[in-house]
């Protein structure tokens, strides 16, 4: 098994699902690197997990991955949405926590996005059923053991991402 601090470890695998280890904030941006190859248009990434579990700190890892350079990626917390034209690909970042009813989201252009860019949605729960459904959900939570950087990650791959998960978790 990997020491390195900076990969991320394989603790779970099964069809369609995988649990993992990470270890650093870096293994956080080694696999959002991974992610930001394997993108396309039209998939839906839900990002989940508690306040200050990663969301954020990864999708902008996968934007500046993507972008080839550590651009400015803020939170959308207030403004919601960002959209960054990036290399082949357009990723559209939302974050839903400040969305005050779920009816709102129709109003964000998520669905459209779709229709020519991969969208990243931090606190996807707050528009209930509303949001199309995911190419995949990442859970992020804190881990006790271990040290402040360490996170446990859990990936559900909807059909759409089924030949593109291996990829992700092995690297
Ligand atoms: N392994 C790790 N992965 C991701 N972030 C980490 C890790 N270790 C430490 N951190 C730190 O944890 C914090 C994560 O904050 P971030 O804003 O990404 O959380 P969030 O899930 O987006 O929270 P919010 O729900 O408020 O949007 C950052 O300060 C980051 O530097
Ligand atoms: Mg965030």
């Amino acid at each position: 098994m990997s020491t390195d601090p900076t990969s991320p470890i394989t603790i779970a695998t099964e069809p369609g699902r995988a649990v993992l280890r990470l270890p650093s904030e870096a293994a956080t941006r080694t696999l959002a690197a991974r992610l930001a190859r394997l993108l396309r248009p039209g998939d839906l990434v839900r990002l989940e997990g508690d306040l200050g579990s990663g969301k954020t700190a990864f999708a902008r890892a996968l934007i500046r991955a993507r972008a080839g350079q550590a651009i400015e990626v803020p939170s959308p917390t207030f403004t919601l949405v960002q959209r960054y034209e990036l290399p082949g690909l357009v990723v559209v970042h939302a974050d839903l926590y400040r969305l005050a009813d779920p009816a709102e989201v129709e109003e964000l252009g998520l669905e459209e996005a779709l229709e020519d860019a991969a969208v990243l949605v931090e606190w996807p729960e707050r528009a209930g059923p509303l949001l199309p459904p995911a190419t995949l959900t990442l859970r992020f939570a804190f881990e006790a053991a271990g040290g402040p950087e360490v996170r446990r990650l859990v990936i559900e791959a909807g059909c759409g991402f089924a030949d593109r998960l291996a990829a992700l978790v092995e690297g």
